[in-house]
């Protein structure tokens, strides 16, 4: 009996060596220590020994027990470990790896110019109005003295959405809001978003973008116009840029220009970005029409006023050096970074 549960010993001890799992550790368990186990089996047999030896092999019996018992434990445990060793292992963090890298954006060059447009102004006390983009006929056209079947609405291909509404195609409907909303002395400007039907090519988008200014006050003179206009060309385009006025005409402004400002690439010379002018066009200005003050609700007798209007898209492609409008729009990372 003594020979049996020593072998009992060294069986276990050899299939604990081999178990690597929890399964073959339980299965250890039931094998000699479970209810039909090999030990049991033993101890069951142990009425059948005489009272002499009964304590002896009862003794080595328990002693075997616990010796199982103790190396199921230790194995148990040496388990755990490289389990959790494995784990700690697949979960590595290395610290000291570098960073990943992500882009940072850059600002789009139509809102960089339109900032830098505002800025200026701001800087002369005009503050920013607003107007919406879908808007009425009445603000667009006929405020600005444009009535129906004024030839003028030509010129200006509109987006139509139904007989009254439309999509604004100036910001100049602005200028009608603001004053017809208060009184002056008014000194606005309004950058946004216009649309006109045309087709796209390098110097046309049915949408754009414009940039509308106003200043109503008593004895605002051309004079003032010239003046502020100038400060802003110096300021956009460098200290000795020029501005000169030609005639024009636009049904809301009397009398109209279109302005220009001297080549600041060639100083006047004339050169491939002015097209050998000397002379860039930028903007279109003018005194506000009495019929439009009148029409506003403001008296023309007491107050004058200038308003100008210039394209974002012109001045940033004028300033960048940029011949084909459609880069603006393509959202090209490559072209969008230059600037
Ligand atoms: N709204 C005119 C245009 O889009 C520009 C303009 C604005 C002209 C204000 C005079 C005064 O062509």
């Amino acid at each position: 009996m003594k020979t049996l549960l020593l072998d009992i010993r060294a069986k276990a001890e050899d299939a604990l060596k081999n178990a690597n799992d929890d399964a073959a550790l339980e299965a250890v368990r039931v094998g000699y220590l479970g209810k039909k186990g090999e030990l049991t089996a033993v101890l069951r047999g142990m009425g059948g020994l005489s009272p002499e030896e009964r304590p002896i092999v009862g003794a080595l019996a328990n002693e075997v027990r616990t010796y199982i018992e103790n190396a199921l434990a230790e194995k148990k445990k040496e388990l755990e470990e490289k389990k959790l060793e494995a784990k700690l292992l697949a979960e590595k963090l290395d610290v000291t790896a570098p960073g990943e890298n992500f882009e940072i954006g850059v600002r789009h060059p139509l809102e960089k110019i339109e900032t830098e447009m505002s800025d200026i102004f701001r800087s002369m006390g005009f503050e920013i109005a607003e107007g919406p983009e879908v808007e009425f006929d009445l603000f667009n056209f006929q405020k600005l003295n444009i009535p129906e079947n004024h030839p003028a609405r030509d010129t200006q291909d509109t987006f139509y959405i139904t007989d009254n509404i439309l999509l604004r195609s100036q910001t100049s409907p602005v200028q009608a809001r603001v004053m017809m909303d208060t009184q002056p002395p008014i000194r606005i400007i309004s950058p946004g978003r216009v649309y006109r039907a045309d087709e796209v090519d390098a110097t046309h988008s049915p949408v754009f973008h414009q940039l509308e200014g106003l200043v109503v006050d008593k004895g605002i003179t051309m004079g003032d116009l010239r003046g502020m206009l100038e400060t802003f060309a110096k300021q956009m385009f460098g200290e000795n840029t020029k501005i000169r006025f030609r005639p024009h005409h636009f049904p809301f402004t009397e009398p109209s220009a279109e302005v220009d400002v001297s080549c600041f690439v060639c100083g006047g010379k004339g050169c491939r970005v002015c097209k050998g002018e000397g002379w860039i066009e930028i903007l279109g200005a003018g005194m506000v029409h009495p019929n439009v003050l009148r029409g506003c609700g403001i008296d023309p007798e007491v107050y004058s006023g200038f308003a100008f209007g210039m394209g974002i898209e012109r001045i940033v492609m004028i300033k960048y050096g940029i011949d084909d409008m459609r880069l603006l729009y393509e959202n090209d990372l490559r072209f969008l970074k230059q600037f």
